[in-house]
């Protein structure tokens, strides 16, 4: 019923949340979307965003991989739907009622090849026991609080560990900001790591944001 309605008003529900600020869960035109106060968190632009980035590399061989920022799972979706990826992901959040979100508006929760990590995602990775066989064929960077990536996850001890964390020929999408003028801080981010990567920086992705996919050559 609510998806037929949704196509004469949107409908909104408002659910607080101590990290996030107020979420909002809207129904638009027959679809569920998850939006914080200032920005699309999941199922709208922002899954067309990473989808976009996706069709830019070879999800072919991909077997691991890391997302960074679950919100309402829809690159999960995109992953499983538009690239028949159905092997291991590992995903991490900040954000208790965002999980609880995620398995009750939109059916994401730990199960067939999903881990969900509730935690830091900077101390996931900054603990992150490595071995010789565990590193990630692709890591999906997309955390934000509310429209603003915090400041943490541009910095060198960030990148060097995620540097460590990606296998030979794997790739990172960095979903950098949703404003399109932070040139000089993705090219301060990047120059350090250019002797692993190769790097495209697109902008203004659906008119707004800035993305940052480097690809590990073997
Ligand atoms: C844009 S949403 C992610 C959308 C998701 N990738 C998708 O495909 O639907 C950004 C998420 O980053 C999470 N986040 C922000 N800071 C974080 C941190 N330090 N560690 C883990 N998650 C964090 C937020 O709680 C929010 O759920």
């Amino acid at each position: 019923m609510k998806r037929l309605l949704s196509y004469f008003y949107p409908i909104t529900k408002k659910i607080p949340s101590d990290v996030n600020g107020v979420l909002e869960i809207t129904w638009y035109n027959g679809r569920k979307i998850l939006n914080s106060q200032n920005a699309n968190y999941s199922y709208g632009s922002l899954q067309r965003i990473l989808k976009y980035a996706l069709n830019k590399i070879d999800v072919s061989g991909v077997q691991n991989v890391l997302l960074l920022g679950l919100g309402g799972g829809s690159v999960i979706r995109t992953l499983r739907e538009n690239f028949n990826y159905k092997l291991k992901i590992t995903a991490v959040e900040i954000d208790k009622s965002i999980i609880e979100i995620a398995a009750k508006e939109f059916n994401v929760c730990a199960c067939e090849n999903l881990a969900i990590i509730y935690g830091d995602a900077f101390n996931y990775v900054a603990n992150f026991e490595l071995g010789s066989t565990n590193k990630f064929d692709l890591l999906i960077i997309d955390l934000f609080i509310d429209n603003k990536v915090p400041d943490k996850f541009f910095s060198p001890e960030f990148w060097e560990r995620i540097e460590s964390l990606v296998a030979p020929g794997g790739f990172v999408i960095f979903n950098a900001s949703t404003h399109s003028d932070i040139t000089s801080k993705v090219m301060q981010l990047i120059d350090p790591l250019k002797k692993t990567f190769q790097f495209q920086i697109l902008d203004h992705v659906e008119g707004t944001n800035t993305l940052v996919i480097g690809h590990v050559v073997k």
